[in-house]
């Protein structure tokens, strides 16, 4: 058999160590697919002293990650530190810079620097593998840009975020708010000590403009998806989400229109009968639409030690076996130059739930508000009576510009009998 890969692995947290588990477990089917052992033969963290779950003494260690980049007995890098900058920046460009492949589960990284990153290793001639950066351990990259690749994509969509869809689950099984849910998440291991990435919806949008990349052939761009978290979710819109037929999920959208390229993460109202509505918990699912191919949808485990590994052992059977893929489906030069469009220029159904006084007049003032932006409304909900107090009104209204709704939206907010903020949800089925 041919000399073995020798591989490089930056980080051994919960991916870095599954990858040695994997490689360890599995070496013989490993080895058979890529025609050749994939050995890991260097590696650098920050503790050394700390026990991984594998042997990494026979191991050469780094402190330094970058220096990785720079051994001679190393054929490729695998970078899993994470952070869009610092020793994870620095070390995948001094490794597409030393000419070698870099594999990465890095998606901020990916979304905030890719065209640049992309565009290096186009130059180098080097590969850049980064399947278990999107829906952990679903195998997303490939099926979006080689599995579909004779397809026009007109949207991707998906649950891009487990620790979100958790959440969301929990609220409506348990009927509990928010701020409860993320504790018992947070105490499970299910939610990071700061969820702020994953709850305020920057995980999922970094994961979204790396599939809108990758589905539209045009270079990463971050910057250009609007981003929503799942902080103002209730448990009153969940309920009611119910009553209505949905699942409130958080979705990343990237569609094409007529006018260009919209990318949004963002809570939905989706149909109970589409079908990413039913994945529920930590799990993950991609949709896409292509013209040819239709609707094909993707779901699995989204993160943790065994699917991320999986993901990143894909890639490096891919390199042994030389089989490489421009970074975004095309190279650089025939990429897609189709704008982004703001979130303005959205045209949907929307949920619109108002706390309200309850006294006569109320409704027809915010219906006339909606008559004259020209939003039609589909139905209407209103539950409990409590003369003088406050109750809750939903609107669900027929496809209108979220320009329109907007204004419609601060009047509203604006009438001295509306209550509180109102609340507004894009309905979609992704
Ligand atoms: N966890 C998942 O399920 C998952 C899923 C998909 C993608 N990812 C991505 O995979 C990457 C790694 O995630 P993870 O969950 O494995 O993270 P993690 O458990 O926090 O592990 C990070 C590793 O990086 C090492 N490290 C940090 N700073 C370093 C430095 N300056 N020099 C050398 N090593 C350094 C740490 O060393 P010590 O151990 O010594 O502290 C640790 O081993 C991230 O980009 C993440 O977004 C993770």
């Amino acid at each position: 058999m041919s000399r073995p890969l020798s591989v490089a692995v930056a980080g051994l947290g919960t991916v870095g160590g599954g990858v040695l588990k994997l490689l360890r477990d599995n070496a013989a089917v490993v080895s058979a697919r890529a025609g050749r052992p994939i050995a890991v033969t260097a590696v650098s963290a920050r503790d050394r002293s700390k026990d991984r779950g594998v042997p990494v003494a026979g191991l050469r260690w780094y402190d330094d990650p970058v220096a990785l980049a720079s051994d001679p007995a190393v054929d490729v890098v695998v970078e899993l530190i994470g952070g869009s900058d610092g020793p994870a920046r620095a070390l995948a460009e001094a490794t597409i810079g030393a000419g070698k492949p870099l594999v990465t589960a890095n998606k901020a990284l990916l979304a905030v620097h890719g065209a640049g990153l992309a565009a290096q290793a186009e130059a180098r001639g080097v590969p850049l593998a980064f399947e278990a950066a999107v829906a952990g351990g679903i195998p997303v990259i490939k099926a979006l840009r080689e599995g579909l690749a004779g397809n026009r994509i007109t949207s991707v969509a998906g649950i891009l975020n487990g620790t979100c869809n958790y959440i969301l689950t929990q609220m409506r099984e348990r009927g509990r708010e928010f701020a409860e849910v993320l504790a018992d998440a947070q105490k499970l291991g299910y939610a990071e000590a700061d969820p702020s990435f994953d709850i305020d919806g920057i995980d999922a949008a970094h994961k979204l403009a790396i599939l809108a990349a990758l589905a539209f052939g045009r270079p990463v761009s971050f910057e250009d998806v609007h981003v929503e978290g799942i902080r103002r979710v209730s448990a009153l819109d969940i309920a009611f989400a119910t009553e209505l037929d949905y699942r409130i999920k958080l979705l990343g959208i990237a569609r094409q229109t007529e006018a260009g390229i919209e990318t949004r993460v963002h809570p939905c109202m989706v149909p109970r009968s589409a079908p990413i509505a039913t994945v529920d918990g930590v799990f993950n699912a991609v949709v896409a639409e292509g013209d040819f191919v239709g609707r094909v949808m993707l779901t699995g485990r989204g993160a943790g030690e065994g699917p991320t590994a999986s993901a990143v052992v894909a890639d490096l059977i891919d390199i042994a076996r030389n089989r490489v893929t421009p970074v975004w489906g095309a190279a650089a030069e025939a990429l897609s130059r189709v704008p982004s469009l703001p979130i303005s220029a959205h045209v949907g159904a929307y949920y619109l739930r108002l706390m309200v006084v309850d006294r006569p007049g109320v409704i027809a003032d915010v219906t006339a508000i909606l008559r004259d932006m020209g939003v039609s409304l589909e139905s209407m909900l209103q539950r409990g009576r409590s003369p003088g107090e406050a109750v809750p009104v939903v609107l669900v209204t027929h496809e209108t510009p979220e320009s329109a709704m907007r204004e419609a939206l601060d009047r509203i907010g604006a009438l001295p009998t509306v209550m509180e903020e109102p609340t507004l949800i894009r309905i979609d089925a992704g």
